[in-house]
């Protein structure tokens, strides 16, 4: 008999393909009655999969007195109640290792572009300001400056090795030294007054709340361009957003915004600020991977093997 598994966020067609295959599958993700489907199934399954920002509390979980396993489909997972999990003992796996190389790219294509003006160079050229206004204004190199990252993990590692290739010095921030061949700050603050150009890349949650504050960016100095691409919350976007009007700061490239999928209009009028809509990880080939490791870590927990990418 194929074991119970509660789907509470729609995968890619060929990894549900894999799940029906090997699983009784009780589809909350498109239920019309999602809490009948709950009241149902939930007893029965020992394992579910979701998203991260899947909102995962307690009188949810209530609701699966036999859970044993998450398996996320993303990196973060900052909506699931963790200490509610590690009370029940339940185990939770992520997909961070599957997204690493396109976040660390998408880290260095929102850099390039807020310093190169990408989107406005776009815009003037489309509009026919070239023609009829000349030349474009100059804007500001990369190369030989200095790059903070905010959390030297396995994408701000990535991103530091992108870097590294185009002659920026690297410098970071976080809890601990690491044996690398960068310079090393005990605060973000610090980590700004050296850096020509911040990037966040640490995780979200309540502990990195705020950590990018008005401080921080004021110490990165009027030259300077911050990247986010981690959570944002990890910003004060207020402080960022005046930073930007005002000229505290040169510039910005976010992927993540404090109001997802509705980012503070007074963002959206900027002008030296690139915006992407939270899809650093949203490319065909890392959405496959990232779904098929969340499927790989259910194959793993049923058949007793060890978690591929246990996070708690
Ligand atoms: C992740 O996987 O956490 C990405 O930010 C997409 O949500």
């Amino acid at each position: 008999m194929k074991p119970d598994l509660l789907v509470a966020f729609t995968p890619r067609v060929r990894q549900m393909a894999q799940l029906e295959e090997a699983y009784t599958c009780h589809r909350y993700d498109t239920a019309a009655d999602k809490e009948a489907t709950l009241a149902e199934a939930g007893p029965r399954c020992r394992a579910m999969l979701c998203n991260g920002h899947f909102d995962l509390d307690r009188a949810f979980l209530d609701q699966m007195p036999n859970l044993e396993l998450v398996a996320v489909t993303s990196a973060g997972f900052e909506t699931i109640d963790v200490e509610a999990l590690k009370e029940r003992g339940i185990k939770l796996t992520n997909t961070s290792n599957a997204l690493v190389d396109d976040v660390a790219d998408m880290a260095v294509l929102l850099m390039l572009a807020a310093r190169r003006q990408l989107v406005e160079g776009d815009a003037y050229v489309r509009s026919g300001d070239w023609g009829q206004m000349g030349m474009f204004p100059l804007t500001t190199s990369t190369a030989g400056k200095r790059l903070g990252i905010v959390g030297l993990g396995n994408i701000g590692s990535a991103i530091a090795k992108r870097c590294e290739a185009f002659g920026l010095q690297i410098g970071y921030s976080g809890r601990t030294k690491k044996d690398v061949p960068y310079a090393f700050f005990d605060n973000p603050k610090d980590l700004a007054a050296w850096s020509d150009i911040l990037i966040a890349a640490t995780s979200g949650g309540a502990g990195t709340s705020h950590l990018i504050s008005a401080e921080v960016l004021a110490a990165l100095g009027e030259t300077g361009s911050f990247v986010n691409i981690s959570r944002g919350t990890v910003v004060d976007e207020d402080a960022l957003i005046a930073a930007l009007e005002n000229g505290t700061i040169a510039s910005a490239g976010l992927d993540v915004f404090l109001n997802e999928p509705t980012p503070d209009p007074r963002l959206t009028k900027l002008p030296n600020v690139v915006l992407y809509p939270h899809h650093a990880s949203g490319t065909t080939e890392t959405r496959d991977a990232m779904h098929q490791l969340a499927v790989d870590n259910l194959a793993a927990f049923f058949a007793g093997r060890p978690l591929l990418t246990q996070a708690v």
